[in-house]
């Protein structure tokens, strides 16, 4: 089968459209969701495909934009998250889900030719065991994908952005005097700071990685920010990494 990639805007038409469907999210997910999910499952299909027949676990799935995504070019996928709630966001959960923690899979090492894991990192407090969980049920050869929100980006803070530039503790307590409790994504709770360097020196250290690509999610085409450090935990907005298992 050959996964068609969707026609992708450029230049300022492309900076439109995701502003459009990224400021509509809150109160209308899908189109956002729908697009980044094409568009990663197309990539991904390019990159280390083809996807079709592949093993993939889907981590920190939600409700599974991705997982129909990668099930459309032909991958077998686990949708893994360990949340009801948030794998029932839109409905049902997405068929063949599982129930767990990404930093304890219940599957045995080898298992999987490919995990894709998008904006889950920022979301747990222990992401180095995430990282290892990963590289266990990889098999040899199997990719990594790797994406999350950096805390320096505009967006670090989800919900209390700006303000999470006054640092974990005085950020969400400015945010909460001027604007109340934040509506999600609570700072120690439900979010936690991840950085660009720290994760990537982890994943250099692991001797069973290697970090193939390392790119801003939104704008790939300026991945030479990501080899000036400082520079890239402030204009990346969301951090992709690929790699291989050794
Ligand atoms: C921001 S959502 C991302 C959903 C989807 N992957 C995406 O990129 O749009 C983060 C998801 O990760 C899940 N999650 C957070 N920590 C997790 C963990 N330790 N194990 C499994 N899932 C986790 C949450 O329940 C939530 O569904």
């Amino acid at each position: 089968m050959k996964f068609e990639s969707p026609p992708r805007e450029h230049g300022l038409e492309r900076v439109r459209q995701l502003w459009t469907l990224w400021r509509n999210e809150p109160s209308d997910p899908g189109p956002f969701y729908s697009l980044m999910a094409t568009e990663a499952a197309a990539q991904l299909d390019v990159e280390v495909g083809p996807l079709a027949g592949q093993r993939i676990a889907d981590l920190g799935c939600g409700p599974g934009f991705y997982s129909r995504s990668l099930r459309d070019a032909g991958a077998e996928v686990v949708p893994i998250d360990n949340s009801l709630g948030e794998l029932s966001l839109q409905g049902e959960p997405p068929p063949g889900f599982v129930l767990a923690d990404a930093s304890d899979l219940p599957f045995p090492d080898r298992s999987f030719d490919g995990v894709f894991c998008s904006n889950l990192l920022e979301h747990t407090p222990n992401s180095p065991d995430v990282l290892t969980e990963i590289t266990r049920v990889l098999k040899t050869g199997g990719w990594g994908y790797l994406s999350w929100t950096n805390w320096y980006s505009p967006w670090g803070g989800h919900d209390i952005a700006p303000y999470h530039f006054l640092g974990v503790r005085v950020g969400p307590r400015v945010y909460q005097m001027l604007h109340g409790p934040p509506a999600k994504n609570v700072v120690g709770k439900t979010l936690w700071p991840v950085h660009i360097g720290q994760t990537l020196r982890l994943l250099e250290r692991d001797d069973a990685i290697e970090v193939t690509r390392v790119e801003p999610r939104y704008w790939p085409q300026f991945r030479f920010i990501m080899r000036i450090p400082g520079l890239r935990e402030l204009l990346s907005w969301n951090c992709v990494v690929y790699f291989r298992k050794r």
